[in-house]
């Protein structure tokens, strides 16, 4: 009996570049997945897609002067890319700017249209006179109603935590392009949730087991009490500009980003089937997208995938399903989707009601999970912990030993997952190398050298053993470590792979402890006499059968690493059930090439140095930079947020990242630059310290990426350092004896090369380029700039 599974994560934002956080999803999906894919009966699929949709991507191309197109086919490469560099193994990586997920979107739109479930209403909403625009609620900016700070989103403050609309704030302004918005009319779609279907459906769904109990809860309280109705209409359109669809038969009206984002899971899929049936593998979309066939399948998928309500359900159940089944030969298809809990309202309420009366099959599961800090904090740019992707891989290379570290931390539930950077060395290097790796390195070498890479009989010596006629030539731990597949794939289907970490490593401990007993090494001076080179062959083929065994085991954690361990055993893939054979008697393994080394802890500080110098005393000029701080700056981190995204009108306040940008910079459009700041008075500029300044002194700042260390002249009786980040632009030896201009005043800062005494200013922009300024001939080293 086959199961077959359908598995998605979430789609990441075309907007901002893949960081540490991320990788929790992605990670721990595919190591779920890859799991899935060591089964014998089972069949699994993983697709994925960018989330190229709305107005953050729209205004951002346009800042970036080319189309939305191109922007997301950048971005769409560079996803891509770091995601293979983490092993992370999608059956198709798609776009929701796609064909298929356009079909599919206005398929499920005209569906719920002829349903009577979508209505047209006239909606007041802020417009942008100067950019033309309406603006959704993360585009507007001003004071907060309740406690008055300055410079607060449209959708809730960041200083109280107070939630409201837009048109409650205290002289609000476009964050487009500093314009007072005007209250306009505008006609919206939307999906009507509080019709009594939908109120049904979904009070029934969230309990049906398909949600974590977490989940559960929350959505209970989104949904109120019987008969409250608490949910209101979904605004699913938005008006031209936009990037998106045009919704089919209007002019100026688009779907919200939302409703075609988990449509993408769909257009996604539709993709790799298209691929599959090209290339001669049949496999039908409608399997996995429409309702099943018999009425109990979706229950007997639930409990396949289940373990969270509080029931120990092994991975037999998949078996237990097949049984009960009145027609065998009808598989059930389970789909599963990976989000974060930031997500859940749009995963467990929008898409679920929409599947369902489109008439398409609603998730077997949801599995939610947590955020990530760093260091016990949330990931920080100034703290040098908001780590991309693409820095980890620049700077650590193995990506094995992230995944790793997750998956020693990920337990299945919504809590969040801490990287604590001093942890993860230690983790690293005492588990994986100092427990695991060291077995190979500690036997592998006797095989080759003195067996000639032959495997010895084990099978012959245990049945010799069994009959009385050698002393425990196999070792019982080896049976042990045989016997411990169930228990560990019952911790892994159920998402639980630090339970399955911790199994696999107290089997390493007792091989460990094996070897050390045995000390294969003396044995080894001793072979020229019989007995002891029996002794050292059971020795090495126990120890190296169990190293095969950990490696099967931990195959869905490190596949890079299994890939390379069955090259030297000269095996093809492991495969789950190859937990129950040894290696062949008498076979060959190849040579034993050292499989990985520690994780220096000096690399890690260079990281976060290097994360912590993009912080630099200079303006920072890469848009990418800026609204990855933006994106992580509002991403909701702390708890699953307790009130829904706001029903009218504007951007939800979950969606976090595209919605949530800093004020980009309309360059060359109508209303010039945006605001970086509220305004400030005169005395509020007074309190910078700007001085003229002689560069006496510029040089490298060894094993810095981006600084100079600056020698500044500013009439004082000693010279200030300033560790400037403008290396890139400058050759130091030209800027000796150069006037520029410095901040006197700003508290000095400890860097990792030393103290930073100032700020020395410079301009950058779109374009390429990083300008220090200088004053106008005569200036002396020392005079106020004001
Ligand atoms: N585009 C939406 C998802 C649409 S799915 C139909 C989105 N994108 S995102 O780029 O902001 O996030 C993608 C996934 O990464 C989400 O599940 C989100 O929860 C997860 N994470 C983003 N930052 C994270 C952390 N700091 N920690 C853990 N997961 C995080 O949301
Ligand atoms: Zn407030």
């Amino acid at each position: 009996m086959t199961r077959k599974i359908l598995v998605t994560s979430a789609l990441p934002y075309a907007n901002g570049s893949i960081h540490l956080g991320h990788l929790v999803e992605y990670i721990q999906t595919d190591i779920w997945v890859r799991f899935q894919k060591m089964q014998a009966d089972t069949t699994c699929h993983y697709v994925c897609a960018d989330d190229t949709h709305g107005t953050p991507i729209m205004l951002r191309a346009e800042k970036e002067g080319i189309t939305p197109e191109q922007l997301i086919a950048r971005v769409w490469q560079e996803h891509y890319d770091d995601f293979a560099a983490f092993h992370v193994e999608f059956d198709n990586y798609g776009s929701t700017n796609s064909d298929e997920t356009r079909q599919c979107a206005e398929t499920i739109y005209a569906t719920l249209k002829d349903k009577g479930l979508i209505e047209v209403r006239s909606i007041e909403q802020y417009y942008d006179p100067v950019k033309n625009m309406f603006l959704p609620d993360r585009f507007i900016k001003g004071e907060c109603p309740k406690c008055h700070a300055k410079d607060q989103y449209g959708d809730n403050c960041e200083a109280c935590g107070a939630a409201y609309a837009p048109t409650d704030l205290i002289e609000p302004y476009s964050a487009v392009s500093g314009a007072k918005p005007e209250l306009r009319n505008s006609d919206h779609y939307f999906f009507k949730l509080s019709a009594d279907t939908c109120q049904q459906f979904l009070r029934q769904w969230t309990r049906s087991g398909s949600l974590q109990p977490e989940a559960a809860n929350k959505m209970q309280e989104w949904l109120g009490a019987e008969g409250e109705n608490k949910l209101t209409d979904w605004d699913i359109s938005r008006d031209a500009p936009y990037f998106g669809f045009k919704i089919p038969g209007t002019e100026d009206k688009y779907f919200y980003v939302w409703l075609d984002a988990p449509v993408g899971y769909m257009g996604s899929f539709k993709q790799f089937c298209d691929r599959e049936n090209r290339e001669g593998h049949p496999i039908n979309f409608d399997e996995y997208w429409l309702p099943q066939s018999q009425p109990d399948s979706g229950m007997d998928a639930r409990r396949q995938g289940g373990g969270d309500a509080g029931i120990p359900v092994g991975r037999l159940g998949a078996a237990d399903a097949a049984n009960n089944a009145d027609t065998p030969s009808v598989v059930a298809t389970e789909l599963y989707h990976f989000i974060g809990k930031d997500i859940l309202y749009f995963h467990a309420l929008f898409w679920p009601a929409m599947l369902q009366h489109a008439g398409y099959r609603t998730p077997t599961k949801l599995f939610a999970h947590g955020f990530l800090t760093v260091n016990g904090e949330k990931m920080s740019k100034s703290r040098g912990t908001f780590i991309t992707a693409r820095s980890y891989i620049d700077h650590i290379k193995n990506t094995e030993y992230l995944r790793y570290y997750y998956a020693a931390k990920l337990n299945g539930t919504m809590e969040d997952i801490d990287l604590n950077l001093e942890d993860f060395v230690a983790k690293v290097n005492s588990d994986l190398i100092g427990k695991y790796i060291n077995i190979a390195s500690r036997c592998a070498g006797f095989v080759n050298k003195i067996f000639n890479g032959e495997i010895p009989l084990i099978h012959q010596r245990w049945i010799e053993d069994m009959n009385g006629k050698r002393e425990k030539p196999f070792w019982d731990g080896l049976k042990k470590l045989m016997r411990s597949s169930e228990e560990i794939a019952s911790a892994y289907e159920q998402r639980d792979f630090g339970k399955a970490l911790r199994l696999i490593m107290a089997l390493a401990d007792e091989t460990n402890r094996y070897i050390a007993e045995k000390e294969p090494w003396a044995v080894a001076k001793r072979v020229d006499n019989p007995a002891e080179d029996d002794n050292l062959k059971d020795i090495c083929a126990n120890a190296l059968n169990a190293f095969r065994l950990l490696t099967l085991y931990l195959k869905p954690v490190l596949p890079m690493l299994a890939e390379n361990v069955e090259a030297f055993f000269n095996i093809p893939p492991l495969k789950w059930d190859d937990a129950q054979t040894l290696l062949p008697a008498g076979h060959r393994i190849n040579e034993y090439k050292h499989l990985a080394t520690r994780l220096d802890p000096k690399l890690i500080e260079a990281m976060v140095a290097a994360n912590q110098e993009s912080l630099k005393p200079v303006p920072e000029s890469h848009s990418q930079q800026r609204h990855a701080e933006a994106q992580q700056h509002h991403a909701p981190s702390q708890a699953i947020p307790s009130s829904p995204p706001s029903p009218k009108g504007g951007e939800a306040a979950l969606a976090s990242g595209a919605a949530s940008t800093v004020p980009p910079f309309a360059k060359g459009g109508l209303g010039g630059i945006s605001p970086v700041a509220e305004t400030i008075s005169i005395d509020d500029f007074m309190k910078v310290d700007l001085r003229v300044a002689k560069i006496v002194n510029a040089e490298h700042v060894e094993g810095a990426e981006k600084l100079l260390k600056l020698t500044l002249d500013i009439g004082e009786e000693k010279p200030r350092t300033v560790f400037a980040g403008i290396k890139s632009a400058y050759n130091p030896e030209k800027l000796k004896g150069r006037m520029t201009v410095m901040v006197a005043n700003l508290a000095p800062r400890k860097m990792k090369f030393g103290m930073s005494e100032g700020m020395v200013l410079a301009a950058s922009g779109e374009a390429p380029g990083l300008f220090i300024l200088s004053p106008d001939d005569g200036a002396q080293p020392g005079m106020r700039i004001k």
